[in-house]
This record gives C-alpha cells, structure tokens and sequence, in this order.
C-alpha cells in the first residue's frame, strides 16, 4: 500500500509529534461496574501507542469510548480537536474492532468497496484501493469469496485491511493479530511502521509482549485504571530484570498491595 487512489495520504501529510487524541478524565461505568476510572491520554502523528492489560482491565472500552462509539460517564476525548463524538471525524479514524464486523454475505472484496464508500471514496478510487489492501494482507486470491467461507485468520486479515480502507489518519486497531501467523503478523508491523512514517496515530491492543516492544509508547491499563505510560525501554528500565512482563507484574503487585482501585 505505497500510496492511496483518494489524494488522502497527502492531505494527513507526515507531520509527527501533533497531538492528535486527547482524552480527560475518562470514566465509564457499566451498570454499578466502574470499567474505566479516570483515564488521561494522548497520542500523537507518528506515534504507535500500544495498550497492554489483562483480559477485563477496559482496553476495548477504552478504544470505543475514545472513536465515540461508546458514550462517556464523565471526561472528555478530542481527535484533531473536535469533540467526540462526531460522525464528521468518522472517516478520517480506522477501527478493526476485536470482533470481526464484516458482512457475510459479500465477497472479501465487496466489504472492503462498502467501507470505503462508507469513508466517503468514489467508487472507482474505493476499488483501486480495495485491490492494493487485499494484496496487502494476502487475501488477493480470494477476493470473490464470499466472507462466510473465510477462516478466522482470513477475517482478521481482511478486517485490518477494511480499518485501513480510505487511508485513515487515525488508526485504532483492537488485537489485530490475534489468529494471524507469524511471517504475516511480521508484515503486518511492516506496515503499521510504514504508516507511522507517514504520520499516522495508531493505538493497537494485544497482549504480545514482543509486539509491545515494537510500540513507541506503552500503556498499562489494569481495573480501569493506567498503572504505566512509557516507551518501552524507560519501563523496562523501572525493575532490576529488565523485561516488560516483570514491569507489568510488579505494577500489578503494588496496584493490589496499595488498594488503588479500590
Ligand atoms: N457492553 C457492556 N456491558 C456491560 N459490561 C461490559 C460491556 N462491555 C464490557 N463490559 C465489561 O467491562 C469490563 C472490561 O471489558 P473490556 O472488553 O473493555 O476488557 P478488555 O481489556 O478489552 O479485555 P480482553 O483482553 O478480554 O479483550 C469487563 O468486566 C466487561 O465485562
Ligand atoms: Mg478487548
């Protein structure tokens, strides 16, 4: 995907170091369930944010409350300093959620055509594009499938392909590689790097700690709440072992010992 057919890429143009999402203060309860408890953040052009935390820490909440698919109980979350949420920002934010949203009665290639128009594409543009993502993602040879014969790695693929669809200039992308083997995952980071170098904010859950490494900031969200916020050499930096999984467990240790969320 080395340029797009929609003049996009040079609309977000590579400035780096803008602040692109900023959030205050966010809180967001379920129910009587407190998921996320004040939750600051920013992310900037050209910066790969990666959120880590256990399985139920908020993560996917997260995500959604900051593309304004999920309200807010309190605080605040501005993406190129529009209050979210705004459907007039949809097009310029690429989500992959965790679970698939595809269609399964078109093609592969079909849903990619849909997201694009959805983005605003021409249909021409939209197409050209379309065929470039499937490439990308390996699905070339089957773009005519119908997306209920594809595998779950194949929807996965073809979900990160849709996130990308319009050349977004923010993308958030909920476990991308979960499914996906490791020569692929390894392209995959490729191409968020690529996208980085053209100025791109990408926030992007896993629970992959050699993933976690390639982030440029990390951070770790544990009962709604962010116990880190670092590149990963300053975190690794904060405990005698020097690994992630050490700086994620001793956090997790004094978040327990010091009762902080409760
Ligand atoms: N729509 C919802 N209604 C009620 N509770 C919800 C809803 N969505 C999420 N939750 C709850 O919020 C908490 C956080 O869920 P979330 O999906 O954000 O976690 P996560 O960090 O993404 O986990 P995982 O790593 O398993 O994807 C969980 O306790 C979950 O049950
Ligand atoms: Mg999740």
């Amino acid at each position: 995907m080395k340029k797009t057919n929609d003049g996009k890429s040079e609309k977000a143009g590579a400035e780096t170091g803008l602040n692109i999402i900023h959030a205050q203060d966010i809180y967001k309860q379920f129910g009587d369930e407190a998921v996320l408890r004040g939750i600051d953040l920013n992310v900037s052009s050209g910066e790969i944010v990666g959120i880590l935390g256990p399985s139920g820490a908020g993560k996917t909440t997260l995500i959604k409350c900051l593309i304004g698919t999920l309200g807010l109980n309190r605080g605040s979350v501005f993406i190129h300093g529009v209050a979210m949420p705004s459907l007039c920002m949809m097009d310029r934010i690429g989500y992959m959620a965790q679970q698939d949203a595809l269609y399964d009665d078109l093609t592969g290639f079909q849903n990619l055509v849909f997201y694009g128009r959805l983005k605003g594409m021409r249909k021409r543009a939209a197409k050209d594009q379309s065929h470039e993502l499937m490439a990308l993602v390996e699905l070339s040879g089957d773009e005519s499938k119908k997306v209920a014969h594809y595998s779950g790695g194949m929807k996965r693929r073809l979900s990160l392909a849709a996130a990308l669809i319009g050349d977004p200039d923010v993308i958030v992308l909920d476990e991308p590689t979960v499914g996906i083997d490791p020569v692929l995952r390894e392209l995959f980071w490729q191409e968020f790097g690529r996208l980085k170098a053209k100025g791109r904010a990408i926030m992007i859950t896993t629970h992959v700690m050699d993933e976690a490494e390639k982030c440029d900031r990390l951070i770790l969200l544990r009962d709604g709440t962010i116990l880190e916020n670092g590149s990963p050499e300053r975190l690794k930096q904060k405990t005698p072992k020097g690994t992630l999984e050490a700086v994620f467990l001793e956090s997790a240790k004094r978040q327990i010992t010091e009762g902080r969320t409760v």
